[in-house]
């Protein structure tokens, strides 16, 4: 029988023992805790995209026998909705349970106006239940009276261990059996994530040959790699304006992935310059969105290949060890992945007349419906919403 559920549901962590590889963070919210009387109001988790946080919440509601209210972004997009949605709830008394947790999921998504903030502050010190946020990034400014009356708890990349340790565990449960160079391959392609482990692990074996699911990461960082290395050492020419198209990765990731590399390959001088060049592009290429002169993208690609390649006089020329830009990546990329899901929620709301929150919320279990090219055609899918989809499933 196909699988209907994702591993990441069936396998999500109910008790503290289960959240792995994130003792410290554990250990520091049952220490808050004990002392919640007196303590800090709100906890912040915070941390890299597939570490725990979300689960770690539900597992203190779990452990404390609380029920829980969970808001999202756009519950908190100004200070009338807050007032509407979250004032009632820090106020209430929980319905089914003794206690009550507020869990504010991805808090660092709330694009709020100043009023939105000063209210969020204001519904934190005041609510009688306790208030648990999670944010990837939690260090813009806008967040620093937040920060201040908040207990802060990271959670961190999952250690290497800690990752094969729990496939190998779903492996036995689900009676299943990989070997394991190819599970050594996808923990370590997952870099500490691990929704993306437990995600390859899944579809791994349902491949006829799961070290497949190796196959197209590895050529694609090949590609990048390759790409890395024409722009660096290459000198430059024009075929330096067409490298982009020959490549299957958004130009955004693409600078962040030169970005990450410039210091290897630049010093002195020489980096400043190529710094230089990468803030202009940036500029340029906002400017490029905001007036909607796609042509002028073009140019964008001149400036990142001819131009970095130029900056370059003397220079490296031996190998060069290339790093995938780790934490911003990942931020970037996950916020691609919430956008797509959420313009996918969006219109599926729309379709069966129900709020979009509702439609987030049930994404997990329906999202397999949304495979059937007959329903793709319906919701009037995008190629990128789809490939996002068959990516996730
Ligand atoms: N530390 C962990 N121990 C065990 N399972 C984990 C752990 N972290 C993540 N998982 C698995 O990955 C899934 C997703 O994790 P979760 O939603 O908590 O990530 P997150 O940190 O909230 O990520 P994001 O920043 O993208 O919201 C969980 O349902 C669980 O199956
Ligand atoms: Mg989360």
């Amino acid at each position: 029988m196909p699988e209907t559920t994702t591993w990441t549901e069936k396998y999500r962590p109910v008790y503290f023992m289960d959240i792995k590889g994130q003792e410290s963070a554990v250990e520091k919210i049952r220490d808050s805790l004990q002392k919640s009387e007196k303590g800090k109001k709100a906890i912040i988790l915070h941390g890299p995209p597939g570490t725990g946080k979300t689960a770690l919440a539900y597992v203190v509601a779990n452990e404390t026998k609380s029920e829980i209210f969970e808001l999202n972004a756009s519950d908190l997009r100004n200070k009338r909705k807050l007032q509407e949605i979250l004032r009632p709830a820090t106020e209430q008394k929980p319905l089914t349970k003794k206690r009550k947790i507020i869990l504010i999921d991805e808090v660092d998504g709330i694009s709020t106006d100043r009023g939105g903030i000063t209210e969020l502050l204001k519904l934190t010190e005041s609510s009688s239940h306790l208030m648990i946020m999670t944010a990837n990034d939690i260090w813009d400014k806008k967040f620093s009276e937040l920060r201040k009356m908040t207990e802060l708890i990271s959670l961190k990349e999952i250690d290497y261990k800690a990752i094969k340790d729990l496939m190998i565990q779903i492996l036995r449960k689900e009676k299943k059996f990989i070997e394991n160079d190819v599970l050594t391959n996808i923990t370590l392609k997952a870099h500490g994530d691990m929704r993306a482990a437990i995600n390859d692990l899944q579809m791994a074996t349902s491949l006829p040959d799961p070290s497949q699911i190796l196959i197209d990461e590895r050529n694609k960082e090949l590609d990048i790699f390759s790409i890395l290395r024409m722009i660096f050492k290459g000198k430059p020419t024009n075929a330096h304006l067409k490298i982009f198209n020959s490549i299957n990765k958004p130009l955004d990731e693409i600078m962040l992935w030169i970005e990450e590399n410039l210091p290897a390959e630049y010093s002195g001088e020489e980096l400043v310059k190529a710094y230089e060049l990468l803030g202009k592009v940036d500029i340029f290429k906002r400017r490029i969105y905001r007036q909607q002169y796609w042509r002028f993208l073009v140019y964008e690609n001149a400036f990142l290949s001819y131009g970095i390649a130029s900056s370059k006089t003397s220079g490296k020329t031996g190998f060069t060890n290339y790093k995938r830009p780790t934490r911003i990546l990942k931020m970037w990329l996950n916020n691609r992945r919430t956008e797509k899901k959420k313009s996918i929620a969006k219109k599926y709301a729309q379709y069966a007349h129900i709020g979009v929150k509702r439609a987030l919320k049930e994404f997990p279990t329906i999202e397999r419906v949304f495979l059937k090219p007959g329903v793709q055609k319906e919701l009037k899918l995008t190629q990128d919403e789809i490939e996002y989809l068959n990516k996730n499933n």
